[in-house]
């Protein structure tokens, strides 16, 4: 009995200090979980891409079409885009299921990491530009 309630004891200490440290997480920790968890599969953890798949690191593309950033990760991207001197002609499927919370976290680590651009955008900024994409949705 006693082992019992040391281990739900114990499971729920853990519990608790997770909670405190996502409660603790700052926007661009969040950004970079979300970076990791829904982009890194293509992109590499270090944004550097491979074959197919254009860097982020260093990409004169993502400098140049800042304000597209939102509306690529949204709705995707198709087509031929030249990234850094060489072209790529794939796909990459948008994520509608993304908050403008989400995309303006995902950005701020993007761009303050790689982009060499510490400009902050917020939840707003992005609503604005989903709001003047050209993009459809990459299905
Ligand atoms: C399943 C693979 C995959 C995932 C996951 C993915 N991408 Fe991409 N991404 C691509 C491909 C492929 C392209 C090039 C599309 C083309 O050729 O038109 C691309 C292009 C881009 C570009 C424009 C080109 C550049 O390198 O600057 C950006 C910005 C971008 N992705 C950001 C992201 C972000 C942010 C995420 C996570 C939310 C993400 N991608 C997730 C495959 C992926």
């Amino acid at each position: 009995m006693k082992v019992r309630i040391l281990i739900i004891g114990l499971i729920g200490f853990g519990l608790v200090i997770v909670l405190l440290a996502r409660g603790c997480e700052s926007p661009a920790n969040k950004g970079e979980a979300l970076y990791l968890s829904k982009c890194a599969n293509c992109h590499g953890d270090e944004g550097k891409g491979f074959s197919i798949y254009p860097p982020l690191a260093n990409s004169n593309y993502l400098v140049k079409n800042k304000d597209d950033f939102a509306c690529i990760v949204y709705y995707g991207i198709e087509g031929e885009i030249t990234v850094n001197g060489q072209k790529y002609s794939q796909r990459m499927l948008g994520d509608p299921t993304l908050s403008a919370t989400q995309i303006a976290n995902l950005m701020n680590y993007v761009y303050g990491k790689w982009g060499k651009d510490k400009t902050e955008v917020n939840s707003e900024d992005v609503e604005r530009r989903l709001n003047n994409c050209e993009s459809k949705l990459v299905k």
